[in-house]
């Protein structure tokens, strides 16, 4: 009970933190589980995800285990985004290819990549009929019920306090105007109750976990988004713990961006769920393409309670729709029309032309809470150069007062006079080459205040 309430009372001091921080220009408060960023100097942002943080919201990417090791992917996945979804690693054939047996290396890589850069993270997918190995299928009805309540208990477990938001059922309603569940085997042995009974069993695994429902073709008003509208407002009247709505928003000439998207999430927010853009690509090219991109992410900055944005992939080559060349990055990394459309409409300017001017010496900020035990928790803030090399850098964390910090690692600390208010410089050299990071961390006594630190704004030198 403690934990549920806990958890109805993040989202709305988050938005409200950046909002303030952002309007007074100079601190942010964060959540216990929030990353979010903030830039340091006055200039807009040129980056995708220093934009949207300026917007109070994340701009992410699916990102691929086996291409990390490419270093033009990781340079641009590292410079834009600031938050991650694994395309293929979370889902359960990859986690769990046998009954009991566990693979979570290529999904521990994709979040210790994205932790390490101060990035948040999306699950995707607990309950899905899809990529679903095929001894699930073949359990009867007890049995299914154990092995989902488990899968749900055992993933979300070793990410819990880690990933930001869970898509815990993935596509459960048919196409179509039948707006009926789709015949998945979970639908088939327990019936229209799995859907809320994961979302019970994810919200005990990882209570402070956003809670979303996720599927495509629901991203305009029809047969289909209605049914999941009509399963969401059930759910919020009856307590079942739901939190937000993921709309894969894949895109193309067959299914356009509709005409009523953006009224479509705001019905569902109304409900009083938070709605993310979680699979976003649009097939196409040129100022048609960006066009349509421009409308997605307007829609999504219309909306207070539209957290973010999540776009299917880095470069086109290794889109899942490569042949449609719909994401934002070319087989080559470079920017296409539609980045430069997206970032516009996130307020942010492009940068790196301009060397001197006013884009350069800037830095950025994300917070995390990374541990927790009894008395005490650690924090790390991630520091990021902007668009231009930087040598030196100091960011501020104040901590309540009854709270004090005891530890602190890869950093020069120093205080002020209250005790409250640390300081941090490098260690030694402070060199960040553009879009380059580097993490300082520290151990807060909680004193009985669990709030997270104020971090200042990155000043960079
Ligand atoms: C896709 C991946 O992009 C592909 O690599 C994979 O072969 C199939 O799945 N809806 C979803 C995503 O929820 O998980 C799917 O991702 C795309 C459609």
């Amino acid at each position: 009970m403690i934990n549920e309430f806990a958890h109805e009372q993040r989202p709305s001091r988050w938005r409200l933190a950046v909002r303030r921080a952002i309007a007074g220009s100079a601190v942010v408060l964060l959540s216990a589980t929030g990353v979010v960023a903030l830039s340091g100097t006055a200039h807009a942002a040129s980056t995708l995800g220093a934009a949207a943080a300026e917007q109070g919201r994340y701009f992410g990417t699916a990102v691929a285990a086996n291409r990390l090791s490419e270093s033009d992917y990781t340079a641009t996945l590292n410079r834009e985004f600031n938050s991650a979804t694994a395309e293929n690693e979370m889902k359960w054939d990859a986690l769990q290819p046998n009954r009991g047996q566990f693979n979570f290396g290529n999904a521990d890589r994709i979040v210790n990549h994205a932790r390490g850069q101060g990035m948040s993270l999306r699950g995707h997918t607990l309950v899905w009929h899809s990529q679903l190995p095929g001894w699930v299928g073949g359990l009867g009805t007890n049995e299914l019920r154990t092995a989902m309540n488990d899968h749900i208990s055992q993933v979300m477990g070793r990410y819990r306090g880690q990933i930001d938001s869970w898509d815990v059922v993935n596509e459960a309603f048919e196409d179509g105007s039948s707006g009926a569940r789709r015949n998945s085997p979970f639908q088939q042995r327990l019936g229209n109750g799995y859907i809320e009974e994961a979302f019970r069993a994810a919200r005990a695994a990882d209570p402070s976990a956003t809670l979303c429902y996720n599927d495509y073709n629901t991203d305009g008003v029809n047969a289909k988004s209605n049914a999941v509208y009509n399963m969401v407002a059930d759910f919020k009247q009856r307590g079942v713990p739901i939190d937000c709505v993921g709309f894969q928003s894949h895109f193309n000439s067959q299914s356009p961006v509709p005409g009523d998207y953006q009224q479509n999430l705001q019905r569902f927010a109304a409900l009083g769920v938070d709605v993310q853009i979680t699979e976003l690509d649009i097939e196409g090219s040129g100022t048609a393409q960006a066009n349509s991109y421009r409308t997605v992410v307007n829609a999504c900055l219309a909306i207070s309670r539209c957290t973010g944005i999540t776009v299917w992939g880095v470069t086109d080559k290794y889109s899942w729709r490569a042949s449609g060349t719909p994401l934002l990055f070319d087989g080559n990394y470079n920017k296409k029309p539609a980045y430069d459309a997206v970032l516009a409409a996130l307020g942010g300017t492009p940068g790196g032309g301009d060397p001197g001017g006013p884009g350069d010496g800037s830095c950025t900020v994300t917070y995390q809470e990374t541990d927790r035990w009894g008395d005490r928790f650690n924090g790390q803030v991630t520091v990021r150069a902007g668009d231009a090399s930087i040598s030196g850098w100091t960011v501020t964390v104040t901590v309540g007062s009854a709270q004090r910090i005891s530890t602190t690692w890869n950093g020069t600390p120093s205080w002020d006079s209250s005790g409250n208010v640390m300081t941090m410089r490098p260690n030694g050299n402070g060199n960040l080459s553009p879009g380059q990071s580097t993490s300082f961390g520290f151990t807060v006594m909680a004193g009985g205040d669990w709030s997270a630190p104020r971090i200042g704004a990155c000043v960079a030198s």
